[in-house]
């Protein structure tokens, strides 16, 4: 993966040289100003000797920076390194040509001249990180073969490439992004796919991040929307606190961004419906935060609470009613290892005979509206699923409506949050979703209607939150 080479498109020489001579005629002007009180030849020759070096190099740079980033292994040093080196090698050359023209005010000269072209050294080495990134397989970990293993657990990871990575850190300091550059529609909070009288209803939530120090229940409102379900589905975010105390070599080391979990969530879901009819995904980026005995030791505690569990690259998919396929899948981890249902592979488990749901942590926090790339994998996966309800991006999302075959399908793209102890407005909002299924001539099961609404997580006396249902997202 290191010794990937990064080389830019070569810049033609005709905008070589327009950039060139614009640096040139920048740089001329900066130097005929630091000489001002100077005699006016020696003025000229300092500014054109500057002029001409600053266009040299303007050329030449793209080429230096690239060499220095190519040389050194890891990110933060190609990207540091980059910027140093190529900072010092021209601020030395410049420095240089001026003592040996007689440039009488080098120091000034010099100066503003580093100052004007720092936003160049900055940008250009990290338009370097991306297309290095962009050409790296950032997912070659999960196609371990020998994948029931442990792997190093990095303290300091993030899911995404860097770029997407800073949009979130951008996205977490402003506001929420409502760009839909898919155009994307939502379906009315009740929708009807198919007539037909309804054998299963399957209710589902939005992510369930940790609370903390705070209790969580549901409204009575939510309760009366997911109405009689059959089965409750949800995104488990995270990891139980303590499962390796006493079971394992030493304490658990801490992760940035680790999410962990208090018991109390589990007992308040065992008293809207009896365990063995709740599903908890584990396929989300948190469930590795502290490695594959963690995950397992999660997996199992889970279980022992009575709870469906779903999501591990062991257990991908599960059978409910001997009718609907669920399969559990992330796109994202923030860490590297090959022990989870990854999305890449969810249509491999994929069972004809049955609804095939697909259940993807996929998308971008913090963006309510799909990109087109994940609307294209959207449809593309449709081809072998029956529908998707979404998860992961800490905010509602649209449910959409595609004819896939000559069939209608539907897609939730994200259910956003149903529990969360955070601090922030902004991660309490999220949607119940409830799908109604029927059997048709054959006995398969097949989606006839469905119903959401929001949903906002709202404090109550004393340390507890409350999941109610709202009227409109408030963006
Ligand atoms: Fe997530």
């Amino acid at each position: 993966m290191e010794n990937i080479q990064v080389e830019t498109k070569k810049v033609p020489l005709a905008r070589g040289l327009k950039y060139g001579s614009i640096a040139g005629i920048v740089y001329f002007f900066i130097a005929f100003f630091a000489n001002w009180n100077h005699p006016l030849e020696l003025r000229i020759q300092s500014s054109l000797s500057h002029g001409l070096f600053c266009m040299g190099m303007t050329f030449f740079s793209t080429s230096m920076m690239e060499f220095f980033f190519n040389r050194f292994e890891g990110l933060m040093k190609k990207y540091i390194f980059a910027v140093l080196f190529s900072g010092c090698v021209s601020l030395t050359l410049m420095i240089s040509v001026h003592l040996v023209m007689g440039t009488p005010e080098v120091f000034t000269t010099v100066f503003a001249s580093a100052i004007t072209s720092t936003p160049y050294y900055l940008l250009f080495p990290l338009k370097l990180v991306f297309e290095y990134e962009e050409k790296i397989d950032r997912f070659a970990y999960r196609r371990d073969e020998n994948y029931r293993r442990e792997w190093h657990v990095q303290k300091v990871s993030r899911p995404y490439n860097l770029k997407d990575f800073l949009k979130v850190v951008l996205l977490n300091l402003t506001k929420i992004s409502m760009k839909n550059p898919a155009g994307v529609e939502s379906l009315e909070k009740k929708f009807k796919i198919k007539e037909g009288s309804r054998e299963l209803r399957i209710g589902f939530l939005g992510d369930l991040m940790p609370m903390y120090k705070y209790g969580w229940r549901l409204s009575d409102e939510v309760r009366g929307m997911l109405g009689e379900v059959d089965y409750l589905v949800c995104n488990f975010e995270g990891l139980l606190e303590g499962l390796l105390e006493g079971t394992l070599s030493g304490e658990r080391q801490k992760v940035l961004l680790s999410q962990n979990h208090n018991t109390g969530i589990l007992e308040s879901l065992k008293e809207f419906l009896p365990a063995e009819k709740i599903i908890l995904s584990v396929a989300n980026n948190h469930s590795a935060d502290y490695g594959y005995d963690y995950l397992n030791q999660n997996f199992e505690a889970l279980k022992r609470e009575g709870f469906k569990v779903v999501g591990s690259r062991d257990v991908p998919s599960i059978l409910l009613d001997e009718g609907i396929n669920l399969v559990a899948a992330t796109e994202w981890s923030n860490q590297h290892h090959g022990y989870l249902s990854f999305l890449e592979y969810s249509v491999k488990h994929v069972d004809k005979n049955n609804f095939n749901l697909l259940y993807p942590h996929w998308g971008h926090e913090l963006e309510f509206y799909p990109r087109e790339k994940q609307v294209r994998l959207a449809k593309e996966l449709l081809n072998d699923f029956d529908a998707i309800v979404g998860h992961h991006t800490h905010i509602p999302g649209p449910i959409s409506k595609y004819e896939i075959n000559g069939e209608e399908k539907i897609v939730a793209y994200s259910l956003g949050d149903s529990a969360t102890g955070l601090y922030r407005r902004r991660y309490r909002y999220g949607m119940a979703l409830t799908l109604d299924f029927g059997r048709n001539d054959t006995g398969r099961l097949e989606l006839l209607e469905g119903k959401w609404c929001f949903t906002q997580l709202q404090k109550e006396e004393g340390r507890s939150y409350i999941l109610k249902e709202i009227e409109n997202y408030p963006v």
